[in-house]
């Protein structure tokens, strides 16, 4: 594969690329480039973030977990591009120093690229943004004293790329255009689609697997779009997680709280829904939130596109209704009332996959139900819906003596395994108790289990 970038304020051309090669062994082993560190090769330390910047501005990606062919036509910036070319240092290196933020120096570089991110942007959610970086020395406090110090600094000129240099030729691997990867999915009806490659960058780093023909999302404008009507929001399947909490926070705030829990900023910025969706996990995020708001789902094959209801999409542990050749384009998520609320549990606030996840979304009118849809993750080999609970609720007063009897459903819904995230009864008892929390909620209990005190 042929491919243009910038790295550092340079432009770099490659030529016969592997496809699956990282971007973090390219710097440290053809650039010599090691001050980006390798710590789990998984996307889960942040020793590995660089900074990327193309149309929607600098982000933060995990460079252990990016494709180099993912670069065609963005900029690069590492660690070693941070400081001016005079070596006068970034505000945030130089803050790092005066804070004394850093001691064994590991996760230091990867620290200092999310910072710059951050402070490029004008950020202050330092929590958030570093979420995704673990130090195991020095401790946080200097750290994000370090970031808030120069919160009013300026963000140094040297750092804009020109942006006349990110514009790349077309390659057949990227396409540009719905029609286009439509047309590369007929002629590679077994080849692998990379999106975000926040799952399949483990696929080769961790499982050493060779994934034939690819073509990557990145650069595909149609899959990249959000088009907000009166009766829904259609998300392009290539929607990163960051976009799609933008837009979630203006519809379905709760969804958007609970997207911020999603991996950190890093796998934020390189997830996308689509991807989220057609790997068929169980104990992915959307799938609950999108099933519980009763999302469609528009797959496309050649020029035949067909929609089906997303919680359609999930036939059976590891198997999804989408042929060879096919493709999830878009998400259509209807616009209405919000009665949304997601609850994600897991053995941490930040960076962990859910144990469970429940999403409920319950319409009263008059002190009575009038519809359920409540959708969970890791309760069953695929995200579903909890269909007994819903009956139990329907038509019923919307009362405590209600919920009472509609979380001895659950049994007859779910059988959940137990696993290292939890037990199968842990898992039933969480669940009845995301109901009550619901009911609560809509009575005036806290929204965020940070407004919780004891
Ligand atoms: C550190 C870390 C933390 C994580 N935390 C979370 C978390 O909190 N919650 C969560 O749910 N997940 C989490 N994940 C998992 C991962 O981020 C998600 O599953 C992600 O959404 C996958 O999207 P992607 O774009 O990266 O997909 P990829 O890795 O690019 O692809 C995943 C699969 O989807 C297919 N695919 C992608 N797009 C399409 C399309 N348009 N049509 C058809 N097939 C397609 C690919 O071919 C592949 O089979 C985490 C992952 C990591 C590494
Ligand atoms: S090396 Fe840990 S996130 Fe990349
Ligand atoms: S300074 Fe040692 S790991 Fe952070």
């Amino acid at each position: 594969m042929d491919i243009t970038f910038l790295l550092n304020g340079e432009t770099v051309e490659l030529s016969g690329v592997s496809p699956t090669r990282t971007l973090l062994d390219w710097l440290r082993e053809d650039r010599n480039l090691t001050g980006t560190k390798e710590g789990c090769n998984e996307g889960d330390c942040g020793a590995c973030t660089v900074m990327v910047v193309d149309e929607r501005g600098p982000m933060a990606l995990n460079a252990c977990i990016l494709f180099l062919p993912q670069l065609h036509g963005r900029a690069v910036r590492t660690v070693e591009g941070m400081a001016a070319p005079d070596g006068t240092l970034h505000p945030v290196q130089q803050a790092m120093i005066n804070a004394h933020g850093s001691q064994c120096g590991f996760c230091t570089p990867g620290f200092i690229a999310s910072m710059v991110v951050a402070h490029c942007q004008g950020r202050s959610d330092h929590d958030d943004v570093l979420a995704g970086n673990l130090c195991r020395c020095t401790g946080y406090a200097p750290i994000i004293r370090a970031a808030q110090s120069v919160e009013r600094a300026r963000p140094p000129d040297w750092l804009n790329d020109p942006p006349e240099e990110l514009t790349a030729v077309p390659q057949p691997h990227a396409p540009e255009t719905s029609d286009e990867l439509a047309a590369w999915c007929l002629a590679n009806p077994d080849g692998t689609l990379v999106a975000g490659a926040t799952d399949i960058g483990l696929w080769v780093t961790k499982q050493f697997r060779d994934l034939g023909a690819v073509a990557f999302l990145n650069r595909c404008r149609d899959l990249k779009r959000i088009e907000t009507t009166g009766e829904s929001i259609r998300v392009g399947a290539a929607v990163t997680m960051t976009e799609m909490r933008k837009v979630m926070q203006a519809h379905y705030p709760s969804y958007a709280e609970m997207i911020r829990r999603y991996g950190s900023e890093q796998v934020r910025n390189a997830a996308t829904l689509g991807g989220n969706i057609a790997n068929g996990s169980p104990i992915g995020d959307n799938p609950p939130a999108l099933i519980a708001l009763g999302a469609r789902l528009v797959l496309r094959k050649g020029d035949a596109r067909r929609e089906i209801e997303s919680e359609d999409f999930f036939v059976d542990y590891g198997k999804q209704d989408r042929a060879p050749g096919e493709f999830l384009e878009t998400v259509v998520i209807p616009r209405g009332q919000d009665r949304l609320r997601c609850y994600k549990l897991s053995k941490r606030f930040d960076q962990d996959i859910s144990a469970v996840c429940g999403c409920f979304n319950i319409a009263v009118a008059d002190g009575r139900v009038t519809a359920a849809r409540i959708a969970f993750g890791g309760m069953a080999g695929i995200p579903k819906r909890a269909a007994q609970v819903e009956a139990a609720l329907i038509g019923q007063p919307w009362s405590a003596e209600t919920i009472a009897l509609a979380q001895t459903r659950f049994d007859a819904d779910f059988t959940p395994m137990s696993d290292m995230r939890a037990s199968s009864l842990y898992r039933l008892e969480t669940a009845r108790a995301m109901l009550a929390r619901y009911f609560a909620q809509d009575h005036g209990a806290p929204e965020s289990v940070l407004e919780l005190r004891t």
